[in-house]
């Protein structure tokens, strides 16, 4: 590991067993023994909170810490994350374990930080539907309600005749004759308290690891494209976020790429699309507000599904240069070694089954003496930001309207649009300070309450430009409609209000013009009619024919737009070009399909996904690579990305 250039190694994230055999009998000796064995070749350790597997013997003796099913079936013994977060027994023995293993490595030089637990929520494990849970949800909606009347106002329980007579009746939303149109204010809220629940247990690792030794750092593995804990709230309490970056997992399951199975697909699982990799990267720059680590990184075929083929040669350095790019301090691998037993016999890693090299230990070696060369960065920062709000994200899943309204994806229209023309954009939470930002995009920003409707309009109104798309402020906090039509408290700020909406079929016909061309979009169409705005776009397919899609006003020093559609690649580059313009953010020409230019701290890494090679011409110093980039390959340039001219035909 050293000679590979290897500088932490994560370990014992499921190592409960091996730590504890027995109830009461610790074993640290083998622990201690690989972490001396690391510090004494330079290395330093972060060790795990094992927490993600509870042992045989302790689930035999708490029966109830299992998760349990919707329909009540107790998750068993047999692979991991069975506990729930809820279960007072469970945050008993899991404060005696952190405890034991903390104060057992609290003055140990080697060790430098934490990862709590392991992917928190993994194998659809965020929500449970046990007593335990019952009875906090229970405690969870009185604490924020007060009283059932309110609930049942706040819910509009009136409804189906839904109302409840006290908090002790609410039980969890388990399974209902009508599955698919559960009460979406009650569904709100238990998707809230379930990722509320998850930051309070991982509060409970990281007070007892801060109490043991203040200096560790502690962060977490979070995933990608993941829906139902909110990454932003549970990284309050860490130093900052991790996340396990798989390229071809994360681009396979994204519901906006192409099927896995087309040509396209399969040439996209080998590279891993670049945005859906990139954004997940973003996402956690801005969870983490700041640099942040990949904790996992994808070194060889993993088993992903449905196809689990080898990465092009040179993508593992090519995905690790690529996290860097993005604001990653620390790219860690996953994992040294293939494991010979157990459920991931199938998963690559640096070296083969037999401990001989495998395909990405050589691309790991070379990595790290490239990290070696290049200066210390700060992380990324843009002047454009993307709003992130799980709660928005949330309430779509419970009402989906069309199963492709995927809000990962739709975010991504935008994003796209935006890094294809190499700008930095930042993902940030709602309650951010916003007001460096030159602009600002709220993709499908679903539940907006008055309070944060005042500051988007207070930021457009201070000369910020304001992007609100499809389906934006529609509801309130509690996921009902307004006695007004969308967007609500913002639509004073537009100057406009959305008339009707709807969801379409692949089949259908989706065009609308735009600066006097005419766009395709997709899934999802509204219209407005404009008070004070100015129409900038009209649909021209179907029964809105002619209605406006697309509207820009004027607010006080800058302005806020609408568009009520799902952008198809073209029409999101002329939106998103018009309001770099607006905003006065400079922007190149659109760049080849498959690369991409990454600006940190005054550094542009040029990527090249593809499989052609590409030429890159700029003035400025050239510090790793040269002006030819062949297919899966990178230079890093001394310049911002709109000073690069990317010439595809070399
Ligand atoms: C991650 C997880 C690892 C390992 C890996 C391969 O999801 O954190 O423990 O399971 O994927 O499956």
């Amino acid at each position: 590991m050293a000679e590979t250039g290897i500088e932490y190694v994560r370990m014992a994230e499921f190592a409960w067993n091996r730590i504890e055999p027995e109830p009461g009998t610790y074993d640290f000796e083998w622990l201690e023994e690989a972490v001396e064995l690391i510090g004494e070749r330079g290395m330093q350790v972060v060790l795990c909170t094992p927490t993600a597997t509870p042992p045989k013997w302790l689930v035999d003796e708490y029966p109830s810490i299992r998760q349990e099913t919707r329909d009540g079936t107790p998750k068993e013994f047999g692979s991991r994350r069975h506990y729930c977060f809820n279960s007072p027994a469970y945050r008993d023995e899991s404060r005696r374990i952190i405890e034991a293993v903390a104060s057992r490595f609290a003055d140990n030089e080697y060790v430098v930080g934490w990862q709590t637990d392991n992917e928190f929520g993994c194998h659809e494990t965020t929500h449970c539907y046990c007593d335990d849970c019952q009875s906090a949800f229970q405690s969870w909606l009185e604490e924020k309600y007060g009283s059932i009347a309110d609930l049942n106002e706040s819910w509009g329980n009136a409804f189906w005749s839904q109302e409840y007579a006290s908090f002790a009746e609410i039980d969890l939303p388990g399974p209902t004759p009508a599955q698919e149109q559960h009460h979406p204010s009650r569904l709100l809220d238990y998707d809230r308290f379930a990722s509320d629940s998850v930051a309070e247990y991982n509060r409970l690792h990281t007070e007892l690891l801060r109490q043991a030794n203040e200096e560790w750092f502690l962060t977490h593995n979070f995933m990608g494209d993941f829906p139902s804990i909110d990454a932003f709230d549970v990284t309050e309490d860490l130093d900052f976020a991790a996340w396990d970056c798989y390229p071809a997992l994360v681009t396979q399951q994204a519901p906006d790429t192409p099927d896995p199975s087309s040509e396209r697909g399969a040439e996209l699982a080998r590279v891993g699309d670049p945005d859906v990799v990139g954004m997940n990267h973003a996402l956690y720059r801005g969870v983490s507000d700041g640099p942040f680590w990949s904790m996992e990184t994808q070194s060889g075929d993993i088993r992903a599904f449905p196809y689990a083929p080898e990465p092009a040669d040179g993508m593992v350095r090519l995905w690790s240069h690529q996290a860097a790019a993005h604001g990653c301090d620390t790219v860690s691998y996953f994992r040294w070694q293939r494991c010979r037993f157990g459920q991931e016999q199938y998963w690559g890693a640096l070296n083969n089954y037999d401990g001989s090299p495998d395909r990405g230990l050589p691309e790991a070696r070379q990595v790290a003496e490239e990290f070696d060369d290049l200066p210390d960065l700060d992380a990324p920062s843009g002047d454009v930001a993307m709003l992130v709000d799980y709660e928005s994200l949330w309430a779509f899943d419970s009402e989906l309207h069309t199963p492709e309204y995927d809000y990962w994806g739709h975010l991504r229209a935008y994003y796209r649009a935006l890094r294809a023309r190499g700008v930095t954009v930042d993902l940030v939470p709602t309650d951010r300070n916003l007001t460096d930002y030159e602009a600002l995009i709220a993709p499908s920003l679903h539940l907006v309450d008055e309070e944060l409707a005042e500051r988007l309009a207070g930021y457009a109104a201070d000369g910020g430009e304001l992007l609100l798309t499809a389906r934006s402020a529609m509801k309130d906090e509690h996921h009902k409609l307004r006695d007004e039509l969308a967007p609500g408290p913002l639509s004073d700020a537009l100057g406009a209000r959305i008339v009707q909406h709807e969801s379409l079929s692949p089949g259908s016909e989706m065009r609308t013009t735009y600066g006097g061309e005419t766009y395709e979009y997709r899934t999802w169409a509204e219209w407005l009619t404009a008070e004070d705005a100015t129409v900038v776009g009209r649909h021209s397919s179907g029964v809105a024919t002619g209605e406006p899609a697309v509207v820009l006003n004027d607010h006080e020093d800058g302005h806020v737009g609408y568009v009520g559609v799902w952008p198809e690649p073209e029409l999101a580059d002329a939106i998103t070009t018009d309001l770099l313009e607006r905003a006065d953010v400079q922007f190149g020409d659109r760049l080849p399909d498959l690369v991409r230019l990454t600006e940190r701290d005054g550094y542009t890494w040029v990527t090249n996904f593809g499989s052609k090679p590409i030429e890159i011409s700029s003035d400025a110093d050239i510090v790793l690579g040269g002006p030819i980039v062949e297919g899966r390959d990178l230079s890093v340039v001394r310049a911002a990305p709109h000073e690069i001219e990317v010439n595809q035909s070399v």
